[in-house]
């Protein structure tokens, strides 16, 4: 399915979290973004982490490729700028991307996904990483009550190199919670090639070699585009 830019100003936000580092938060977002702008969403990258690792690679990003509009949220806080996500973007956005420190723990969960559509959450498959990601996924679950307020929850497993027990584990776990396993990214070099270049791996010039990834990446936001845009003020 490809999803079609809407006439009326209708902004989806979605949101890159889980507390682990290194998981592939920034990751996922920069190519979220790039996908957008291909396709001409305007996409807005917002990120809060105080490395500015989006923002970094933003500026990698050379003027032969569609725009994304970067906002470093702490930068701006610090200068006084307001703290509403859409004063912050040009006219012509469609979709917010926020990428998130990691961290993330207690009520700052419930802050970071305020307004959201969709939340995000990339789990690597060691134990160590599944764990951490369970805890993050109950802490979203009882302090961002995102049951009640309609947010979808998707897992985005990161760096797969096969279907290790312990994602399997995992994998029960959300079944249980009824929480969709929405991509399952293999452990590339693209990515890396890709984020030096300020571009998303379909960007890259690689012919078929990545084709089952970027099929990975559709089924991911045929997800994402699968629900009408929520009112999220
Ligand atoms: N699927 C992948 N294949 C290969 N390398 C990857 C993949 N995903 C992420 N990486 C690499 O892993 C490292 C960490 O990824 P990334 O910076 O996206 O994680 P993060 O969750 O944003 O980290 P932090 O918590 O520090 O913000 C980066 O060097 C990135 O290029
Ligand atoms: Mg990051």
């Amino acid at each position: 399915m490809q999803p079609r830019v809407s006439a009326a100003r209708e902004i989806r936000k979605i949101v890159v979290i889980n507390g682990k580092g290194g998981c592939g938060k920034t990751t996922v977002s920069t190519n979220l973004a790039t996908w957008y702008a291909q396709r001409g969403f305007h996409p807005a990258l917002f990120d809060h982490d105080p490395q500015t690792s989006s923002m970094r690679w933003l500026k990698g990003r050379g003027p032969d490729h569609p725009p994304i509009h970067g906002v470093s949220v702490l930068t701006r806080q610090k200068l006084g700028v307001t703290r509403s996500w859409q004063l912050r973007m040009p006219s012509e956005t469609r979709r917010l991307i926020s990428d998130t420190p990691a961290g993330l723990a207690g009520l700052e969960i419930p802050d970071h996904i305020r307004g959201a559509d969709c939340v995000l959450i990339p789990v690597l498959p060691s134990s160590i990483d599944i764990e951490a990601g369970a805890d993050f996924i109950r802490d979203l679950l009882l302090l961002g009550r995102v049951r009640s307020t309609g947010v979808r929850i998707g897992i985005v497993a990161n760096r797969i190199k096969q279907h290790t027990v312990a994602f399997q584990a995992l994998e029960r776990f959300l079944r249980s919670l009824k929480i969709p396993v929405v991509a399952r990214f293999r452990d590339t070099q693209a990515y890396v090639h890709a984020a030096e270049q300020g571009l998303g791996i379909h960007e890259l010039k690689t012919g078929g070699t990545i084709r089952k990834e970027i099929h990975e990446w559709n089924k991911l936001f045929d997800w994402i585009e699968s629900e009408p845009i929520r009112n999220n003020g």
